[in-house]
């Protein structure tokens, strides 16, 4: 089997490369960087310089391969899943790994371009499995900022809670389903086992940093002006405040098994992670 792995060199991604590596599978990458790819993976990689906008440049890196993991980030998700999945469809592509989203099941915010993204596969008619995790852990670390600076962590999610999930969980469902039949047809939702809310995340993160941290409950308002200081797309920046009002609402507040079934052992839990990443809180 020849696996093609894009968005390599981002969160998911990379931890699914080093999963592969780690069987003794040496995988290909699209990558807009090829020396960003070689800087992460050395020569243990075929690097297919390329980019998910260039149909052409996704052909040669799909020609000769088996199965792809999918990664698509932004408002483009569904026009980019639908020429990736053409192609696929086109190349004898086996099966597409689709990093979806669990906001997939709320057709809610960016869980709606990718539930456009995943009908997209659908039709092109090419077998698949929709990876949908709940919120990244990862995300957190947009607060190592005013953590850092003012001991503070905002957000409009208020006592809304929310199920976070470790990256490294995301990499091993779907390298599993990268690596195994089983999963064709099928929707994946992962969370991790617990819920939470931004209260108790600050608490968290302030016991894994040794620090006291202030949680501080903003508007709708104010969470879309300090969004949209970090992010030049209107787009992506109303679909993070429309996510947070659901949370706040308590649209999201679910978890499944689905790890623990796929994997045989439980998610990482937040207070691993904080604990792994507390260097990235301190000055
Ligand atoms: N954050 C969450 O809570 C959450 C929850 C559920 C689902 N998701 C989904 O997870 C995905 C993001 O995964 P991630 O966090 O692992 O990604 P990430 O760390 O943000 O990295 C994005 C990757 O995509 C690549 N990429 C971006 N645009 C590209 C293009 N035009 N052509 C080729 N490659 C391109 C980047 O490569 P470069 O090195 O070239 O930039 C990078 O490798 C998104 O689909 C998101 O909607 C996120």
């Amino acid at each position: 089997m020849t696996y093609l792995i894009t968005g390599a060199t981002g969160d998911v991604g990379s931890r699914v490369i080093r999963q592969l590596l780690e069987r003794g599978i040496r995988p290909r990458v699209l990558s807009r960087s090829e020396e960003k790819a070689r800087s992460l993976f050395g020569n243990c990689i075929d690097v297919f310089a390329g980019d998910l906008s260039d149909p052409a440049s996704i052909r040669v890196a799909m020609r000769g391969a088996d199965a792809v993991f999918l990664v698509n980030v932004g408002p483009e998700i569904p026009s980019r899943d639908a020429s990736a999945a053409a192609i696929a469809k086109e190349e004898g592509i086996r099966k597409i790994i689709k990093l979806s989203s669990f906001d997939v099941e709320q057709g809610l915010a960016i869980g709606a371009w990718h539930e456009k993204g995943e009908a997209a596969i659908r039709a092109a008619g090419v077998e698949f499995t929709f990876v949908r995790p709940s919120g990244f852990m990862t995300n957190l670390l947009a607060w190592a900022h005013s953590i850092k600076t003012e001991g503070i962590v905002r957000s409009s999610t208020a006592n809304g809670r929310r199920s976070f999930i470790h990256s490294e969980d995301i990499a091993s469902i779907s390298v599993a389903a990268l690596l195994s039949d089983k999963y064709l047809g099928e929707v994946l939702p992962i969370t991790g086992t617990q819920l939470h809310t931004w209260g108790k995340i600050t608490e968290i993160l302030a016991h894994a940093i040794g620090k006291p941290l202030t949680y501080q409950v903003i508007s709708d308002e104010e969470a879309r002006e300090r969004y949209s200081r970090i992010s030049d797309s209107t787009k992506e920046t109303e679909a993070h405040v429309a996510l947070w009002h659901a949370i706040r609402e308590g649209r999201l507040a679910t978890t499944t098994n689905c790890i623990e079934h796929i994997l045989g052992r439980k998610p990482i839990s937040l207070q691993q992670w904080a604990t792994e990443n507390r260097h990235s809180f301190c000055n």
